[in-house]
């Protein structure tokens, strides 16, 4: 067998998931189905208070996946590319949910093509039904007591709740 045929493909899906989805969980499956291992990688201290604490956000994040042995749920800091180096990555997935996404995003993956060239941004679209979702928005309808069922995970909304 050559090389190529054997090198696993590697994908890191990096950002804060505060809180997880059910768009950013549509991607992730996406990412798994075209890659032989994709890794979800929770920013440490992206945001001085966040809604759900980093452990909680793994122990989420570890709970959805936890019947896909080739997603990975880990932790970065610092810059991203020299995560996807020592993971030996060779993607970053960002989910494109719609033009207004797509100026921070190409900045982002024209500025980390410049320190690693090696590790290429794939952007993946959610389903339509997500195109809306976003973890700020979700925030907002749950600080104002709104529902958010169907538009996260049922954990992230359990854990929510308690904290009402
Ligand atoms: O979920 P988010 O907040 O949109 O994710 C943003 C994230 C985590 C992908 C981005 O802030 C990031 O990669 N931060 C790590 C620091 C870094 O590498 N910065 C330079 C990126 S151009």
């Amino acid at each position: 067998m050559t090389r190529a045929t054997t090198e696993k493909r590697v994908a890191v899906y990096p950002g804060s998931f505060d809180p997880l989805t059910n768009g950013h969980v549509d991607i992730i499956l996406r990412g798994a189905r075209l890659f032989d291992r994709i890794i979800v990688a929770l920013l440490v201290n992206a945001d001085k208070e966040p809604l759900l604490s980093l452990s909680e956000r793994l122990e989420i994040a570890r709970e959805v996946f936890a019947t896909h042995p080739n997603v990975e749920v880990d932790t970065f800091e610092g810059l991203l590319v020299e995560y996807v180096r020592r993971k030996r990555a060779s993607v970053i997935v960002r989910g494109l949910r719609a033009v207004s996404d797509f100026e921070f995003e190409l900045e982002m993956a024209l500025m980390n093509r410049r320190l690693n060239a090696e590790a290429e941004t794939v952007f993946m679209m959610p389903a339509e039904r997500y195109t809306y979702v976003s973890s700020r928005l979700v925030k907002e309808v749950f600080a104002l007591g709104g529902s958010i069922t169907g538009l996260v995970p049922e954990g992230v909304e359990a854990r929510l709740m308690k904290k009402r």
